[in-house]
């Protein structure tokens, strides 16, 4: 079956409202499935764990087959490797403080000027250890990162390379299994923040070999939730700060307190979600994916299908925002290296404050940010802090080609009546 838009739509209630969705990158509309599994929760299974009773053991239920539907997203080898938390922040911060015990002064981090603060700050926190954190610089031209800089950065003393999937401010992907290997041959641990990748490309974490990996549920059409793989054996070796009587095994010693349990059936019910999208749509899409079967096998052509939806949307997109007068656009634009980068682009139009053109934007129902979306560094590398950021459209799977036309009719009556 092609991929029909209609029918992806016929999913997401709040679609039907008639605004127009590119905040996807800020955070993605939920399907029925997901209100329907929070509210059964609610209704059916609603209670602590560990009981002797029919709803905690409901609820141990939803918890274990959550962990394995996102072992299956992320193609970790074992449940007991996804550790769910309130957050990918919160879950970045407390991590970071886990890994600090291991840290001696002169020990170096990695991070770069193309990562969200949080996978920044966290590694920065160490700091007060006498860790050393290296920055990463980038090509302010198309936004990649600065690849021989992050090797001449890259030394025995570095002990953790902290680097983003892909920019949620302006879409870069960058060469994860470059920098793994490249990490993993200088004896550093690899962290890697997936949140804005996770929407947009299938991920593979036994092919990357990353050692952790951070996502958020709520960037893929699930409710506010984060989640962290980490490889087994490391995750068994981490101190977690936890209560006495919590498991001492992971993930439980690394799941503070009373889960979101409401949450994380909904986030159960957004992969089950994916992966009936890839039952539709991901036949064309098997043949790149021998090696799985079943759930694994249906999330990764849900993925690969969506993937291709994104692009024949975006390469409209930026030839459109291309021929708007006044735009500038920051990252990736030339068509033929869509490859590396995600269909969410930032730009801004002269004379114009980022808010001035959201604000009308969402006048006519079209819903952008503007700002630094917690992209501070790479914001103020670009010289933009100071000047509100900038305008940021992200294309989700459930955006449509006439949403598209429609954004860059906006923008074009805009800029003549501006200029
Ligand atoms: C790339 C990236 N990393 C991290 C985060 C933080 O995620 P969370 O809101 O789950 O803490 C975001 C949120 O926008 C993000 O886009």
């Amino acid at each position: 079956m092609t991929y029909d838009i209609h029918e992806i739509r016929s999913h997401f209630p709040s679609l039907q409202s008639g605004a127009i969705f590119f905040d996807g990158p800020g955070g993605t509309q939920v399907s029925q499935q997901v209100i329907d599994a929070v509210s059964d929760y609610y209704k059916t299974a609603n209670a602590n764990t560990h009981g002797a009773f029919a709803t905690a053991q409901r609820t141990d239920a939803i918890l274990a087959e959550a962990r394995s539907a996102f072992a299956d997203l992320l193609n970790a080898p074992s449940p007991n490797e996804i550790i769910f938390g309130p957050n990918m922040t919160t879950l970045t911060f407390n991590l970071s403080r886990a890994l600090g015990r291991w840290l001696n002064p002169g020990d170096e981090i990695i991070v770069t000027h193309l990562d969200h603060d949080a996978n920044i700050a966290p590694w920065l926190a160490l700091e007060e250890r006498g860790a050393v954190v290296q920055r990463v610089d980038i090509h302010p031209d198309d936004c990649t990162l600065d690849m021989a800089d992050f090797e001449k950065r890259l030394s025995t003393k570095t002990r953790v390379v902290a680097v983003g999937g892909a920019s949620n401010a302006v879409g870069t992907m960058n060469d994860l299994k470059t920098i793994i290997s490249l990490a993993h041959m200088a004896d550093a641990l690899v962290f890697v923040d997936a949140v804005h990748l996770a929407p947009h490309a299938p991920i593979d974490a036994q092919n990357l070999d990353c050692d952790l990996l951070a996502c958020s549920v709520y960037k893929f059409y699930g409710p506010h939730l984060g989640v962290l793989y980490g490889k087994s054996d490391l995750l068994d070796r981490l101190q977690a700060y936890k209560v006495r009587p919590a498991e001492n095994q992971p993930p439980h010693k690394f799941e503070t307190g009373t889960q979101n349990h409401e949450g994380i059936a909904g986030a159960l019910a957004a992969v089950n979600y994916l992966a009936s999208v890839g039952e539709k749509y991901g036949a064309p899409y098997a043949a790149q994916y021998k090696q799985f079967s079943g759930r694994r096998l249906a999330l990764k052509t849900a993925l690969a299908a969506i993937k291709e939806h994104e692009r024949n949307l975006f390469v409209s997109l930026m030839v459109g925002l291309r021929a708007i007068p006044g735009i500038t656009i920051y990252g990736i634009t030339d068509h033929t290296r869509f490859d590396y980068r995600t269909p969410t682009v930032a730009f801004t139009l002269n004379g114009q404050t980022p808010r001035a053109v959201a604000e009308y934007l969402g006048r006519n129902n079209i819903y952008v940010w503007d700002g630094n979306y917690y992209a501070l560094a790479l914001m103020e590398r670009l010289g933009l802090e100071e000047r509100g950021g900038a305008v940021r459209v992200g294309l989700a799977h459930y955006n449509t080609a006439e949403e598209v036309e429609r954004l860059l009719q906006v923008l074009m009556e805009y800029a003549a009546r501006e200029t």
